[in-house]
């Protein structure tokens, strides 16, 4: 079915962003150099960056404004040199690397110091007395414990005031609390020095492009929405599998867990966009709204539903991609006799007229046999009477399926007849890949996400009722395991996780899609 149209270079026609200065705090961190700088990058190469652009990255890190240009322009070889990442690029384009690098500053401050913020002060109306704006974003790339507090800061030095000059904004990095209170608190303790609108809570999922597809899918075609319902859908598989383990991040890992780490942000994401109802309209409120009310709609469970409706795993040694793992107990920063999970499977429903009765399954997990992320909509079977005196036997339900990553793409399970004199079924796939389609230059994602914050438009990011509308969704997990002292199941690295969970479809006379089929 592939008549695949004339490649299409993305995006296609993005103003420039207004000029602006991103402050980034946590200017030396891992955040900085694999994701934000090949961000910006990119932008520039699209020439999606005012000329008056600007980037001031804050660190304790006592060192020159050269020294921090240098430091960046090796990272960004290194990313390319060494590939693998998220950023994609085969070599580096050394005229839009030099035009950030040419507009890159550096202070070096204790976070904690008020002083800090009153040299950037200084820094930023020095800055407007030359352009002629004080557009500020400050981009939080910090450890979640300098959310609060930076803020704070940000604003006892009166840097968030707007004033006609200029938007003030300010970007928090994900994890936003670590369970309902802490996210709650953190919001209450932001909300009293920024508006609602200056803020842009991060959840990197969003600035991929097939998660912000599903909602075209869903709208802008007409033949889902009549089927997107109780009537035809028997169930919700969503799945985000990844190769690696917890590579260096053993200390933040421990105090965190898969649950934490993918599901109140990104599983929830991708959730509330396949099950939302249509927003009035693309605004940002419009659709933040509707995301926030599904999610809100997740069932809580009691302590003992909760116990039986999920399945934690913790990856044992194992080969992944043919290279050996050790076990999760074993890499660095994790304690021997560690009890988090890195493996999560979630059985969830969504009390509203929509979806009354239809289970959404979710699981992710670390070390796993093959990275992918996707959504997979089961539909209900159809009768079978037809073939009932027929050797084709029962047809297999339809399956729709959003591949987020890699290969993006959707696909369409249906039955057809298999060439011959008698009926015999056969299970076909329609298979629709954006690189048969459209020619997307290599993205982090996060060019997106910066982009629209400095647009000021904030569709795509967290308000805070979406964010604790998650955490409130997943607290009775954390309660009853906290409670229960519920143990995890070991699967062994390059599998397809616990048995336990292949048990939580089994009881439901459900499985989960294999990852590796054909294996
Ligand atoms: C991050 C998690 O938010 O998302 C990581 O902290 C996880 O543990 C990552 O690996 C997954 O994102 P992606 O874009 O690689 O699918």
């Amino acid at each position: 079915m592939k008549s695949p149209a004339p490649a299409r270079r993305l995006p296609d026609s993005a103003e420039p962003a207004p000029p602006s200065t991103l402050i980034i705090f946590g200017a030396s961190g891992d955040l900085t150099k694999r994701l934000l700088m090949p961000a910006l990058y990119n932008l520039a190469r699209e020439k999606s960056l005012d000329p008056a652009f600007e980037v001031i990255g804050v660190d304790h890190i006592e060192r020159s404004e050269d020294e921090f240009r240098t430091y960046l322009t090796k990272s960004m070889q290194a990313l390319v040199s060494e590939g693998g990442g998220e950023f994609e690029a085969k070599a580096l384009d050394m005229e839009a690397w030099n035009w950030i690098a040419g507009r890159l500053g550096y202070l070096a401050g204790d976070f904690e110091d008020p002083e800090t913020y009153r040299r950037l002060g200084e820094r930023l109306d020095k800055r407007a007395g030359e352009s002629g704006h004080s557009n500020a974003v400050f981009y939080l790339a910090t450890a979640p414990r300098f959310f609060g507090m930076v803020s704070e800061q940000l604003g006892d030095a009166g840097l968030i005031k707007e004033t006609e000059q200029g938007f003030r904004r300010i970007v928090i990095e994900k994890p936003f609390g670590s369970d309902l209170a802490s996210a709650e608190a953190l919001n209450r303790r932001i909300l009293k020095v920024a508006g609602e609108s200056q803020l842009y809570r991060i959840d990197h999922f969003l600035g991929k492009e097939t998660v912000q597809n599903i909602m075209v899918l869903r709208f802008a075609n007409g033949f889902f929405e009549p089927l997107w319902n109780r009537d035809h859908i028997d169930h919700v598989q969503i799945t985000a599998a990844e190769t690696v383990g917890v590579e260096h991040r053993g200390r933040f890992y421990e105090a965190t867990g898969a649950l934490k780490d993918m599901v109140p942000n990104h599983m929830f994401q991708l959730l509330a966009m396949t099950a939302m109802e249509a927003p009035n309209s693309f605004g940002a409120d419009a659709v933040r709204s509707e995301k926030a009310k599904v999610i809100e709609a997740v069932r809580r469970w009691s302590p003992e539903e909760a116990v039986k409706n999920s399945v934690r795993g913790q990856y044992d040694a194992g080969t992944v991609r043919g290279q050996p793992v050790r076990p999760y107990t074993k890499e660095p920063d994790v304690s021997p006799d560690s009890n988090t999970e890195t493996y999560v499977a979630l059985k969830l429903m969504i009390d509203n007229w929509r979806w009354a009765g239809v289970p959404f399954y979710i699981r992710t997990g670390k070390s796993m046999s093959v990275r992918r992320t996707e959504i997979a909509i089961q539909f209900k079977r159809a009768p079978s009477i037809l073939f009932r005196d027929t050797p084709a036997g029962m047809p297999d339900p339809n399956l729709l399926v959003f591949r987020i990553q890699p290969s993006e793409g959707v696909s369409l399970r249906f039955a057809a007849k298999v060439p011959g004199r008698t009926v015999r079924l056969g299970e076909v796939d329609m298979d629709f890949s954006y690189s048969d389609y459209f020619a997307a230059e290599p993205s982090t994602g996060y060019e997106t996400l910066i982009y629209d914050c400095l647009i000021g438009d904030p569709t795509l990011f967290q308000r805070a009722d979406n964010i604790e509308a998650g955490w409130s969704a997943v607290q009775p997990f954390l309660d009853s395991w906290a409670q229960a002292g519920d143990g995890v199941h070991l699967y062994k690295s390059g599998g397809s996780g616990p048995t336990a969970a292949d048990a939580l479809m089994k009881r439901d006379g459900r499985a989960w899609l294999p990852l590796n089929p054909g294996a």
